[in-house]
């Protein structure tokens, strides 16, 4: 309280009762900090911990290293189930010494409310869709908005962060993660977790690691070299890790050259806690913990959801002398400092109402900026918002909604399932969950005098009709994604290619809107006219996408990753498929499980070459390229120059806006190795996006993130730069790069 605030006069006329007060909780701070050391907030989160540490029982340390159930959960449940709010999951406090309980909630594109909690939380486009901004910045306040709404709902730790890169296309929760490139993956996950934790909440980075597809994903074994592992999946951790400092990493289902990822020594203790110095606590997925010494002994600090390894057996294990102290110590250490660090001890949760209109705004305003046009021959998008034509709105349930991405990221539709028989309004983990944002609505709100007309698209022929007799015809695709389960091949589910190609013989203006959780092949890219990839759009993505269709935004995303012609061009021609004893594996693991004893395997020898790296280095076309997407206006690249500063690499270059908009264009940088590196394919090394009026040019300047410049020596565990010539390109996408110079080291 402060005179400015309440008045001078208010202020002097309670002064006397204010000092006293003051002076009352000061006395009771001092006291208290006296008693409870660890409170003092001039300390550092380690040297909070280590006090607080010094005064706990045995029981009290175990406390922290493992879960208490997870309460939708019927094989998961424990005796404390019910004080986790709902969530995922409850770590129990330790109340006499002022530490918080976890109360733990998945949250990947928003607060999952787990159907029958009947809550409101905001979804925003998914993360795949935000990583199309390539903007750290949208990345930051997609972060700080579900840490927000987190907070307001109860929760203390998030279990986001997803930053497995997209390997295989067909991955079900290709969604979920940032897309194929290790800096631009690792950059954005990092920037979204920085500040989802900067709103007091336990940050996550998951599922660490190679958990790149979902078949099998409690037994299968993954087989990449360290050099492999360290220059793309572990790069992207790393990046994401060193900019968001999480409190908390969750190991994955699956084994990796043999170890399963929550007692893998290598992973764990080498990389993570030895070489990257990591200070936070490993927790395991749910129910991916198989062991009790093991697990401990390479890393593993915290077994969720159960306490099935990590509780009584724990404890014997030490009285046994199997286990030392010093290692539980590490393990609730860990713990505790992910909760100063993060914040939740000095500032505890208090339950509010989200802001709902607020989580509208910043999820329309990410969504605008993540749409990528992908196709737009002869100018048929932007639509004219004044026309009084025809247009036949055709497929994807638009009439009442968009489509969301399933599993434990699944956040509740307002009402339920717009295509749920009505009185229904749960949602579960396999239902295909459509939120109630129709985008035949919105674009009727933004183009009051055109005549749209509704078309389901089941019947082919008097579709085709209504397309033959529109000005325009614009079919809604959709391909739905779930965890635990991956897409048998990229095509779109339900006869939608035939529709698309049946409308498009039709209608010379046939615009296709993708509602895709990945890549989709596209068999009549060329026969339409205009392609818009919305991704899963979240809660007002309706409007978003009717902002970029009538150009009320200029579309500035690129794809995050490949959208390849077909499987036969992806590294493995299809998954590997399960034996028939490993078929029926459950979507999760269940704790107890010997899974140890299948063989099903996946090799990853493609190695570093994921994604565009791939494509470059095996020569294949693509549909459409990593880092491409147009806009209603064009750029032009030119004058590069390469410079150095310290041991930093400058490239530096001119944008110009040839056209008659405004507009965001992201300009992107890459580099090749010296030939010595034996890795044929360039990297991304930086972007920047630069906005730009009609006809205005800008010379920027990008730093070559020397992370992706070095390479992984595995015989001596450590990065180095090659010398030779290094190739810089700059341009629109991977495959555009008009510009290009190089540089020796
Ligand atoms: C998923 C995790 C999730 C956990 C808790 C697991 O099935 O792999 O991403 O956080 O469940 O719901």
């Amino acid at each position: 309280m402060t005179p400015s605030r309440y008045g001078l006069r208010y202020f002097s006329k309670f002064a006397a009762i204010l000092t006293i007060s003051q002076a009352t909780l000061l006395s009771a701070a001092l006291a208290q900090s006296s008693a409870q050391p660890w409170m003092n907030k001039s300390l550092s989160p380690s040297q909070r911990a280590e006090l607080v540490l010094q005064q706990m029982t045995l029981d009290e340390k175990i406390s922290l290293l493992h879960g208490n159930g997870m309460p939708s959960a019927p094989q998961w449940q424990m005796p404390l189930s019910h004080l986790g709010n709902g969530g995922a999951g409850y770590v129990e406090g330790v109340a006499r010494l002022g530490i918080p309980p976890l109360v733990i909630s998945d949250a990947a594109y928003g607060v999952r409310s787990s159907g029958e909690n009947g809550r409101y939380s905001t979804a925003l486009p998914s993360n795949l869709a935000a990583a199309s901004s390539w903007d750290p910045n949208t990345a930051c306040e997609y972060g700080a908005l579900i840490g927000r709404e987190l907070r307001d709902l109860g929760f203390n730790m998030t279990l986001g962060g997803g930053v497995n890169i997209t390997r295989d296309p067909r991955n079900g929760r290709t969604f979920e993660y940032s897309g194929e490139d290790p800096l631009l993956a690792g950059t954005l996950v990092g920037n979204m977790m920085k500040c989802e934790q900067g709103e007091h909440v336990v940050g996550d980075i998951k599922h660490y690691a190679m958990n790149d597809q979902e078949t099998g994903r409690n037994i299968v074994n993954v087989l990449a070299s360290k050099k492999a592992m360290q220059e793309s999946d572990l790069l992207a951790f790393h990046i994401a890790i060193d900019i968001a400092k999480p409190g908390a990493v969750m190991c994955s289902y699956n084994r990796v050259n043999g170890d399963f990822a929550c007692e893998n020594e290598y992973l764990l203790k080498s990389v993570l806690k030895q070489d990257w110095h990591f200070p936070g606590f490993v927790l395991s997925d749910w129910g991916g913990t198989h062991s009790t010494e093991k697990a401990i002994a390479a890393g593993l600090d915290q077994e969720q959801p159960m306490a099935d390894y990590f509780g009584p057996k724990l404890k014997d294990a030490v009285e046994a002398g199997k286990v030392s102290v010093a290692e539980i110590n590490d393990g609730a250490r860990r713990v505790l400092y992910a909760e100063f660090a993060s914040g939740i001890v000095d500032d505890p949760i208090t339950k509010s109402v989200p802001d709902v209109e607020d989580g509208l705004e910043v999820a329309r305003k990410i969504e605008a900026g993540s749409i990528v046009l992908l196709r737009n021959q002869n100018a048929v998008l932007p639509l004219d918002a004044a026309s009084h034509g025809t247009i036949a709105i055709i497929g994807g349930h638009a009439d009442v909604g968009m489509i969301s991405g399933g599993g434990s990221a699944q956040v509740d539709p307002p009402g339920g399932n717009a295509i749920m028989p009505p009185g229904q309004g749960a949602t579960h983990w396999q239902d295909h969950v459509w939120f109630p944002t129709s985008p035949l609505k919105a674009l009727h709100e933004q183009m009051p005098h055109a005549a749209l007309t509704f078309h389901d698209g089941h019947d082919l022929q008097s579709a085709v009709e209504l397309a033959k007799k529109s000005d325009i015809a614009i079919v809604f695709a959709y391909q739905w994604e779930s965890e635990g389960m991956d897409v048998p091949d990229l095509s779109l589910p339900e006869n939608q290619d035939e529709l698309i190609e049946q409308v498009a013989a039709a209608n010379p203006h046939t615009i296709v809107v993708l509602e895709t959780g990945t890549a989709v092949k596209m068999p009549w890219r060329d026969q339409v006219a205009g392609i818009v990839e919305a991704w899963y759009a979240g809660s007002n993505g309706h409007r978003a996408l009717a902002d970029v269709l009538t150009g009320a935004v200029n579309p500035s995303g690129k794809l995050p990753m490949t959208f390849p012609v077909s499987e036969a061009d992806l590294p493995r021609t299809v998954i590997p498929p399960l034996s028939k004893e490993d078929e029926g594996q459950g979507t999760h693991a269940v704790n107890g499980e010997d899974h140890s004893l299948s063989s099903y395997s996946v090799t990853y020898d493609e190695g570093a070459e994921v994604g565009y790296k791939w494509y470059e280095a095996k020569q294949k076309p693509v549909l459409f390229p990593f880092g491409f997407g147009l806009s209603y206006t064009t750029y032009s690249y030119s004058a590069l120059s390469l410079s150095s500063h310290g041991k930093t690499q400058n490239a530096s270059f001119t944008i110009t806006n040839k056209g008659q908009r405004s507009g965001t264009e992201i300009a992107q940088v890459y580099v090749s190795l010296p030939s010595s590196a034996g890795e044929p394919f360039k990297r991304l090394a930086g972007w920047q996006r630069v906005e730009l009026k009609p006809g205005e040019s800008k010379t920027i300047t990008v730093s070559l993130d020397p992370r992706v410049m070095q390479v992984f020596d595995e015989a001596a565990n450590h990065w180095k730069t090659l010398s030779g010539s290094y190739r810089v390109f700059a341009g629109s996408s991977s495959a555009t790069t008009p510009l290009s110079a190089e540089f020796k080291q």
